[in-house]
């Protein structure tokens, strides 16, 4: 186990989870309300407890949640009820053989690249780009570096570089329901997957 995923089990155990149950990202609900997506499959990256995946499940996506920290998926299983959402445990820098499938339509990540170190990020790019669909959408905010959050974050210019092979940036921007008191730190980038 790494040090970072130690970090977070800690963390869940304590309750110390200050990201729990922050609003949903405008940047997410925009894209999911706007009209021009139909629904097939979604994975959430880093799902936590889980209010992302079940949230796209209740717009008839077919979700599976994601996170390496056992804790808050048993959270997040009780929040599904009977909605189509799997949550599994799973490394994100190691998903293509962690059995959570492939194809995914659209992928999101609400928190979870901004926190990585660089190796991390590299396995992350690798792995979501192997998991991905053809022409899927990738949905990543995240806060920026410096911005005092408590996270090393990750600026426009390296989410830029990182999917500059296979993936083509649609639109980024400030993420207000996220902005950390104010602060406007966070970020949001959409790609999508080059056929
Ligand atoms: C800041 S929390 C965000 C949780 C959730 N996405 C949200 O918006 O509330 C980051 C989550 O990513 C998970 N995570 C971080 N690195 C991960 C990795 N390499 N594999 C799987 N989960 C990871 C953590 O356990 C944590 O639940």
């Amino acid at each position: 186990m790494s040090s970072r995923q130690r970090l977070f089990r800690w963390l869940y155990r304590l309750g110390f989870t200050p990201w729990d149950g922050h609003p949903l990202a405008q940047s997410l609900t925009n894209l999911v309300e706007g009209g021009t997506l139909t629904p097939t499959t979604a994975l959430d990256l880093g799902c936590g407890t889980g209010d992302n995946a079940v949230y796209l499940a209740r717009h008839g996506w077919h979700v599976t949640g994601v996170d390496y920290i056992d804790k808050p998926l048993a959270k997040a299983r009780a929040k599904a009820g009977g909605l189509p959402v799997v949550f599994a445990k799973a490394d994100v820098t190691q998903l293509s053989s962690s059995g959570v499938g492939a194809g995914f339509g659209l992928i999101i990540d609400s928190g979870c690249l901004h926190g990585m170190s660089a190796a991390d990020r590299d396995a992350y790019v690798a792995e979501v780009s192997a998991v991905a669909a053809p022409g899927a959408l990738l949905l990543i905010v995240a806060f920026i570096p410096g911005g005092m959050t408590g996270v090393p974050g990750i600026g426009f210019e390296e989410v830029q570089r990182r999917f500059s092979a296979g993936w083509t940036l649609l639109s980024s921007g400030d993420e207000p329901a996220m902005d950390h008191n104010g602060a406007n730190v966070a970020r949001f980038y959409q790609f999508v997957r080059n056929f």
